[in-house]
């Protein structure tokens, strides 16, 4: 049979920290228009007074925050930000960024428990959150983890599923 050497599960590795940091970006790209489509869905049925359709696009929402944005934020903190946490460079970024993952989670928690205009606005302010949020990761933190020859970016994300993809 021509699958019978095939591995179960094939964790994604990196040749380079280069080829890490797109592929950290594109699976950001994915999330990002994920999320902010969810959030949209949310925003249009608010608007159109549709309370069951309201309900459901709150639920889809909260449980994309559950299942891929909130992993997502919980393994960055591993060895990702921790090793660019010990460099005085970017210490104090990290600990910007940590607060914005408390932020973040935040808002999720309030729109579990949101209703009608309320929750759209929440929806909506997770998704923009997000996206300023992702923009210092890709253009400040990311980079300077990828540039500074004692740190790998390539070695930290290796295989995590909730940063590079499968
Ligand atoms: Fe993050
Ligand atoms: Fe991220």
């Amino acid at each position: 049979m021509a699958h019978d050497n095939a591995p179960a599960h094939q964790h994604r590795a990196f040749s380079d920290d280069r080829e890490a940091l797109s592929a950290i970006e594109e699976h950001h790209g994915q999330m990002l228009r994920r999320g902010s489509a969810l959030a949209d869905a949310l925003v249009a049925a608010v608007a159109a007074g549709d309370a069951g359709a309201a309900y459901d696009e709150k639920a889809n929402l909260v449980g994309w925050c559950e299942d891929e944005l909130i992993p997502h934020a919980v393994a960055e903190e591993g060895p990702l930000y921790g090793q660019a946490r010990q460099t005085a460079e970017a210490h104090l970024l990290v600990e910007g960024m940590l607060l914005d993952h408390q932020t973040i989670i935040g808002l999720v928690e309030e729109l579990r428990e949101a209703e009608g205009a309320r929750a759209a606005a929440l929806g909506t302010a997770i998704a923009r959150a997000f996206a300023l949020h992702l923009r210092k990761e890709n253009e400040l933190l990311f980079p300077f983890i990828a540039a500074n020859p004692a740190l790998s970016l390539a070695e930290a994300v290796a295989g995590l599923e909730a940063l590079v993809g499968e």
